[in-house]
């Protein structure tokens, strides 16, 4: 199979860089996402029919930079639902003593060629596992090679810094998981599926919100030329700093760095300078706790900006904040990435870098 993307989804349209036409293209992306996937509330995937996940034991997940981000998302929500789950960067996946044909082995990967994804995925089926690409390419060589094959469909991605894919593969990775959860024998399904699901078909129209009344720009050229830049969350904001902090290294060159919130006092608290912007994510269940957190870096001199839902009382520990729609918690950490998608790609604008091809960078890296 193959797919001609037309000139019209290609080109750059009014925006200056692929890569922010891309952050604008997210409510659109998304909607190629859910499309015939979810129905008031339930999730069915077309390539899984009932029975498909009964004998899954356990998951391995296995990706690369911004895919293993949305990865890490997807392996919480399965140990939440009683699926022993665990991520692992493709290129240190080499311990396979666990797997065996009841281990399903996701691989996620947008472009389906990274040399570290495909190796790992083929030392999971000389292992004897079962293994299952969530990828956007159709035809690409994980979607050949794979047991079976998802796509997220979020149309092509050309800026080298994964932006649109990222959300679409969260969703994507949302809604496996939870038919995961429903067909494996071990599973226990959420029990606000019903809520969770309806907000997520929500999700493009609360992105195209934030989209509209964003202040990123602004706040982004605040905090030009500091030494260092940390992103702190816990639970999926954790996942969130990580995955902030890439983008932010990729395209500005400057040194940034994604921390779990509460392991911020056990040592990075030593790089806290009057000279570091901290932007501390305040969205989702935990996100009190990261305020906490914040806090700690405030006292030792680092400015702080806030990421926050709508209708959180922030207080004194900020000296911005970038709001986001209110949402179910655990979606509120996909609306605070698009924010700081949007901070790196001002700064990376505002010092002058070569947004969609980074130095040193490609879209996808053939080699191991
Ligand atoms: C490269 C890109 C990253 C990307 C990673 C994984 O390193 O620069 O932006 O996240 O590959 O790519 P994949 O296509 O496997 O998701």
């Amino acid at each position: 199979e193959h797919v001609e993307w037309s000139a019209e989804e290609t080109g750059k349209g009014r925006f200056e860089h692929y890569m922010l036409k891309e952050i604008y293209a997210q409510p659109e992306a998304l909607r190629g996402t859910l499309s015939g996937r979810i129905d008031d509330g339930t999730v069915t995937l077309e390539s899984f029919p009932e029975g498909t996940f009964e004998d899954v034991d356990q998951v391995h997940l296995v990706a690369c930079g911004t895919s293993y981000h949305a990865a890490l998302c997807a392996e919480r929500q399965l140990v939440r639902a009683g699926i022993p789950a665990s991520t692992t960067r493709a290129s240190e996946y080499f311990d396979l003593q666990t797997v065996d044909e009841r281990t399903l082995v996701v691989a996620v990967t947008q472009s389906g060629e990274t040399a570290d994804t495909l190796s790992a995925l083929r030392r999971a089926a000389a292992a004897g596992g079962r293994t299952l690409a969530v990828t956007n390419v159709v035809g690409s060589t994980v979607s050949r090679e794979a047991d079976d094959v998802l796509y997220i469909r979020a149309g092509p991605e050309i800026g080298v810094a994964a932006t649109k894919t990222f959300t679409s593969q969260v969703a994507t990775l949302a809604m496996l998981t939870h038919r995961i959860a429903q067909g494996a024998e071990r599973g226990t399904p959420r029990e606000d599926a019903a809520a969770f699901f309806r907000e997520l078909a929500r999700l493009p129209d609360r992105i195209d919100e934030l989209l509209a009344a964003t202040a990123a720009e602004t706040v982004s050229r605040q905090h030009i030329g500091r030494q260092s830049y940390f992103f702190i969350g816990r639970d999926f904001e954790y996942s969130v700093a990580l995955e902030g902090a890439l983008k932010f290294k990729e395209i500005t060159y400057e040194h940034a760095e994604g921390f779990a919130s509460g392991e911020l006092k056990h040592g990075p608290l030593a790089l806290v300078t009057e000279d570091a912007t901290l932007f501390a994510l305040l969205t989702g269940a935990r996100g009190d706790e990261t305020r906490k957190n914040a806090e700690e870096a405030k006292t030792r001199g680092a400015t702080v900006v806030a990421v926050a839902p709508e209708g959180m009382e922030v207080g004194e520990v900020a000296d911005e904040i970038l709001r986001v729609p209110d949402t179910h918690p655990d979606l509120a950490g996909l609306l605070a990435n698009v924010q700081l998608q949007l901070i790196s790609y001002h700064t990376a604008y505002g010092l002058g870098r070569e947004i969609d091809k980074p130095r040193n960078l490609a879209k996808s890296v053939t080699v191991e």
